[in-house]
């Protein structure tokens, strides 16, 4: 699906496009605005986790964080069909300047609860050690307190009756992820991830392409594979504002949704759309 551009967000650029979909680069409001109302089945995203915002210790529920999001949320509630799920990956974080906590995930979820607007279907935990913790001051460097090895994802609805398959992703997995219950886990191989993965050339000054895997590997094509598979079927539309290298469209793709991805950084989506038109060859 091609999202309509809306007046005013020309700064939203279409990166590439298959028969399923089109990848964008611009801000995540601006795009979302130019997608018409009640057409997407599943929002499947990872925002930055504080977003533009430093976690401190004075500051740990960020107010700031809950107002930054909002206007995504609002354009997401649009965007989904009345039925539809919002499934939203949102840690918490260490603050800089003290080994404590922020909680501007939670912050974010009771605000939407507390609107009355949607409902808490289920938190799911990803373990996911490779990449969450890395050079932090208080546990890698100082050893203060123990590595940050499980993220959260949110999933939402404004409905409790949501279409899901359980059934269909009983016994998912692969070398990436497999299910138990809510808790999903992470393993080191990218070899199951439809389409290659980044690699050298994909970020300047990367020859080894060391930091182009770190991207992908904060987000798996498993992960959103497995929640299309639950909660979309065949030629439905999945959408991922934040979507960084490209996992949510590359999932899309080999499951047959329609799909439509985005991210404002050059390089984040340079890797996607080198991951994108590697599926045409
Ligand atoms: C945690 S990463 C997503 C990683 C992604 N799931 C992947 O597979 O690589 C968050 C992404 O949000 C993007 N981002 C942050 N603020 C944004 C905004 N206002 N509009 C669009 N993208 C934004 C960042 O560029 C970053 O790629």
């Amino acid at each position: 699906m091609t999202p309509r551009t809306a007046p005013g967000d020309a700064a939203v650029r279409t990166v590439t496009s298959t028969d399923g979909g089109t990848l964008t680069q611009g801000d995540a409001v601006g795009f979302l605005r130019a997608l018409p109302d009640a057409t997407a089945r599943l929002v499947v995203t990872s925002p930055w986790f504080t977003g533009p915002f430093t976690a401190s210790s004075t500051d740990p529920t960020s107010p700031g964080f809950v107002k930054w999001l909002d206007p995504f949320l609002t354009e997401i509630a649009r965007v989904l069909r009345p039925d539809g799920s919002l499934v939203m990956e949102l840690g918490c974080c260490w603050a800089e300047d003290a080994p404590v906590r922020t909680v501007q995930n939670f912050s974010a979820i009771n605000s939407l609860l507390a609107g009355g607007d949607w409902h808490l279907l289920q938190e799911f935990y990803w373990y996911n050690p490779g990449f969450l913790d890395a050079e932090v001051e208080w546990s890698d460097r100082r050893r203060e307190r123990f590595e940050d090895c499980v993220s959260m994802w949110f999933w939402l609805a404004r409905t409790p009756d949501v279409p899901v398959d359980v059934q269909g992703v009983r016994g998912f997995q692969n070398h990436l992820t497999r299910a138990y219950g809510n808790f999903l886990v992470l393993g080191d191989s990218t070899a199951d991830d439809h389409g290659p993965g980044p690699g050298p050339g994909d970020v300047p000054g990367d020859p080894s392409g060391e930091r182009a895997r770190a991207h992908a590997e904060r987000f798996p094509v498993a992960l959103p594979e497995y929640f299309i598979r639950l909660l979309t079927r065949e030629g439905e539309l999945v959408v991922d504002p934040f979507a960084g290298t490209g996992a949510t469209a590359l999932a899309a793709e080999a499951t047959g949704r329609a799909w439509a991805c985005n991210d404002f950084s050059d390089e984040a989506t340079g890797i996607a759309q080198r991951r994108i038109d590697a599926l045409r060859r």
